[in-house]
């Protein structure tokens, strides 16, 4: 964790709180998705010197398994540990309340996190296949390549 070198606080959304669309945006381009898995997730934010830098939202998709839906790190601060501060916190969280997973989804476009998660200890456990062709209006380019397949990866929590 590495709350005392940048000062990172982490803090529960509370319903009333303004939701950080611009930082969730930049992690699930589909506003209408986004407004569908927010009402019955927690959402945790990262603020530094009273900014909110990042985000996660923390979805309940069984009694023991937690999907990390969004995440994200404003652009400026990315590469800096607060993306695997937020997601190393979810996950030790997670095992104070027994969840036995945690599941997260990225794109096959998406090296960059798909290397973090599985650093993070997350693996592989299926694919769905045109997931973004589907779900999304809009075609998804990154690092040159289509986002057309979901990887959906997976962390045993013990
Ligand atoms: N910029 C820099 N490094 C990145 C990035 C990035 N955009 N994405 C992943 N990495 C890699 C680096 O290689 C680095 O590895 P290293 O520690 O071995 O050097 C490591 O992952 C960086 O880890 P952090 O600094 O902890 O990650 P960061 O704070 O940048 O947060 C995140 C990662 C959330 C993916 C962030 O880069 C981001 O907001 N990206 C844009 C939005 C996004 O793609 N969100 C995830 C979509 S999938 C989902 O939400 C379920």
């Amino acid at each position: 964790m590495r709350t005392k070198e940048y000062n990172l606080l982490l803090k529960k959304l509370d319903k009333n709180s303004p939701v950080p669309y611009e930082l969730l945006l930049s992690a699930d381009p589909s506003k209408e998705l986004v407004d569908e898995y927010l009402p019955t997730s927690d959402v945790f934010i990262v603020i530094q010197q009273k900014e909110t830098v990042g985000v996660i939202v923390l979805f309940p998709l069984t009694i023991d398994t937690v999907e990390i839906k969004n995440v994200a790190v404003k652009a400026a601060l990315q590469g800096q540990g607060i993306g695997s501060f937020l997601i190393e916190n979810a996950i030790q969280a997670a095992q104070q309340k027994a969840i036995k997973s945690m599941i997260i989804g990225t794109a096959n476009s998406s090296t960059s996190q798909f290397y973090l998660y599985q650093k993070l200890g997350f693996e592989l456990m299926e694919i769905k296949k045109n997931f973004f062709v589907d779900h999304y209006a809009e075609p998804i380019f990154e690092n040159g390549i289509q986002a057309k397949h979901m990887l959906v990866l997976e962390k045993v929590l013990r």
